[in-house]
């Protein structure tokens, strides 16, 4: 029986599922490796739109979810009976979007008598630069002891915020946007320059060949006690000098002039970032910090973390390939939290507002 697997000593294999925002992402897990990773993008989709427009990724998850998690059993090369449980994400995200998702990991979840987790996406990115990629040296069933308390930074473009990791399950968030989040202000301001959706690849691309210190950015919040972060000023700033510089919508900025735009926009929003990281490591002791979310994908902003950390000797974790939304976060975090599972798959529905500290299941 597909129960009984889960009590011997070899570690679950588990099908993944994450459709929180605009990409359908199936992945196959164990433990804390990953056998597969197969993403769907929709960027092209909403690219016209400027954003992710609901229902139209609701339309292209349905479309794209089954040859999905075909591919991704086929990258495992792995079938069916394989497979010990299902995980999907149960929020936060864009309702209709995790909609599909669920329906589909409840249908093979009792088509195929799996038990079913529902994984919170925010502790898929805290957890996801633990992962450990599938190769010549990983070991199927290799345990990994994170060096806690962690300080994980999730940076993405639907939240910021700095999390304390005591140890995997509990968690404590010490600070995080009031407004934007870091990811949307790069967008917001990306579109203000006509750079496309999502602006911060671009943004990271132009800004190497800018001058950061071209425009000043403010840095927001430094007289407050708290870890919070805000970037609607930053948005403000920007919105106020491109009406300067191009003197009200008459004139174009020269090429040189969006580059140093984008450099500087990209250091003001790291900056406030890596201000608020000083801040908290002044106070809290912690063995290891790690970066997640879309906006980790950043070589810049990693620098600027390793830059900040370095006096204290400690070292930023990341993973390369799981900082944008993928669901082999989402099998990770479910092969490590077994507690949360549901045989009761029925019961499951989603949470567009869920937050780290009220994770899935529990
Ligand atoms: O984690 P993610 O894929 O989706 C959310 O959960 O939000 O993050 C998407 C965000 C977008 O705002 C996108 O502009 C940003 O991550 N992003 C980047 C980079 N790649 C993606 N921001 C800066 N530099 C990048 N290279
Ligand atoms: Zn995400």
């Amino acid at each position: 029986m597909k129960k009984q697997k889960l009590i011997t000593n070899k570690l679950p294999i588990v099908l993944a599922i994450d459709t929180s925002c605009d990409d359908t992402s199936v992945a196959v897990t164990q433990g804390w490796v990953v056998l597969a990773n197969v993403i769907a993008s929709q960027t092209e989709l909403h690219q016209k739109y400027g954003g992710v427009f609901p229902t139209v990724a609701k339309l292209a998850h349905r479309e794209n979810i089954q040859p999905t998690i075909k591919l991704a059993l086929q990258r495992a090369k792995l079938g069916w009976p394989d497979i010990d449980l299902i995980a999907v994400t149960q929020g936060p995200g864009l309702a209709p979007a995790l909609e599909v998702g669920i329906l589909a990991a409840k249908q093979l979840a009792e088509k195929h008598h799996l038990p079913l987790v529902p994984v919170n996406h925010l502790e898929g990115h805290l957890l996801s630069p633990l992962a450990i990629r599938k190769g010549r040296g990983s070991n199927l069933n290799q345990q990994i002891t994170p060096h806690l308390p962690a300080l994980g930074m999730v940076v993405s473009g639907g939240h910021s915020q700095f999390v304390l990791v005591e140890k995997i399950g509990s968690y404590h968030v010490l600070g995080q946007t009031l407004d934007d989040a870091a990811g949307e202000c790069l967008d917001k301001i990306g579109r203000m320059l006509n750079l496309g959706y999502p602006a911060g690849p671009v943004i990271e691309e132009f800004a190497k060949k800018g001058n950061a210190k071209a425009y000043q950015f403010p840095l927001p919040l430094t007289t407050t006690k708290d870890f919070n972060l805000s970037f609607s000023g930053l948005k403000t700033f920007a919105k106020n000098k491109l009406a300067e510089l191009t003197d009200d919508g008459k004139k174009v900025l020269s090429q040189q002039q969006v580059y140093d735009f984008a450099a500087s926009t990209q250091f003001g929003v790291f900056r406030h970032l890596t201000y608020k990281l000083t801040k908290i490591l002044e106070s809290y002791q912690v063995k290891e910090v790690w970066l997640g979310g879309g906006v980790a994908a950043n070589i810049e902003l990693r620098k600027m973390i390793r830059k900040t950390i370095k006096p204290l000797k400690l070292k930023v974790t990341y993973s390369k390939k799981l900082c944008m939304d993928n669901a082999a976060m989402i099998g990770i975090v479910a092969g490590n939290q077994l507690s949360t599972i549901s045989h009761k798959p029925i019961a499951i529905d989603r949470q567009p507002q869920l937050t780290i500290t009220s994770t899935a299941g529990k």
